[in-house]
């Protein structure tokens, strides 16, 4: 089905009374998403130039360069940087930072650190966003262990997207495995549409109700990215840079992202 013919299907859809049908505006056409998967090989290049260089005694300003080095050599744009005043053009979040940490030339990173790199990549204006977590020499085993059922959260809500599913069934099954491991989802950040904008429709909940929330219809792009905090779900934003959200208990926190799409047929991830 192309953009049209999948437009009549939703209209179709609303006048049946469905609830949560996707606004159109949230439906890619083909060349909308030639660009967004363009974009998104840029930025899980940057993300493999990081893992591929993170070590013990770089500063996360080192990170900070890469990205821009790496993004803008392949004539690209980093999305974070100026965006609502951030300041940096990556966000690196370390240990009790669940997300949006600035870059600094004074961290240092040391053995036993967990770090979240969170890159967006704007190409020929498409945005594509991920982030994963990265643990420096060896950690405890309680940080690792809060690395690794994160990434089988996002693995988990991946799995339920398909078409014409719901959005709250992705939340669901990331809670759920949150729950079972005896962490809490952080309930102040979600994922987000992405790919003409930096943020669009629909806001992603890493929690929900099974058959509930937003239709899923191909030609979506959206992040799914899940934050886990060890005990509380609670978050702090710092009040002297205005951005860096801290756990209010000061425990570990975790966090993947991936952009996917919605296809025919299950999903396909853009970036990751
Ligand atoms: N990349 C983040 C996200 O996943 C957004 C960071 S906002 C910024 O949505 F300004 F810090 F870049
Ligand atoms: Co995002």
């Amino acid at each position: 089905m192309n953009r049209d013919e999948t437009l009549k299907k939703l209209a179709q859809l609303r006048r049946e009374g469905v609830l949560g049908v996707p606004k159109d505006s949230m439906i890619k056409s083909d060349e909308q998403i030639a660009g967004i998967k363009e974009s998104a090989v840029i930025n899980t290049g940057v993300l493999d130039y990081v893992s591929q260089n993170i070590k013990e005694g770089i500063t996360t300003q080192d990170i900070d360069d890469w990205v821009r080095d790496y993004t803008e050599s392949h004539g690209a744009i980093c999305a974070p940087y100026h965006y609502e005043g951030f300041p940096k053009h990556v966000c690196t979040s370390i240990d009790d930072v669940v997300c949006h940490g600035i870059p600094s030339k004074k961290v240092i990173l040391k053995e036993g650190m967990i770090i979240n790199v969170d890159v967006s990549t704007i190409l020929n204006g498409y945005f594509s966003d991920a982030s994963r977590m990265f643990v420096i020499g060896e950690t405890t085993a309680e940080k690792q262990k809060l690395v690794d059922v994160c990434k089988e959260c996002l693995d988990l809500g991946l799995k339920q997207v398909k078409p014409y599913g719901r959005l709250g069934d992705v939340g669901y099954a990331i809670e759920q495995h949150a729950i079972d491991n005896g962490y809490k989802v952080v309930r102040d950040f979600g994922g987000h549409g992405v790919g003409l904008e930096f943020h669009e429709e629909p806001f992603v909940y890493h929690y929900g109700k099974k058959n509930s929330g937003c239709l899923l219809v191909p030609g979506m792009v959206f992040t799914i990215e899940p934050m886990l905090n060890m005990h509380k779900s609670g978050v702090r934003i710092s009040a002297v840079d205005g951005w860096t959200a801290y756990t209010k208990d000061k425990m570990p926190s975790a966090q993947w992202e991936y952009s996917v799409l919605v296809t025919e047929n299950g999903y396909e991830v853009l970036t990751y």
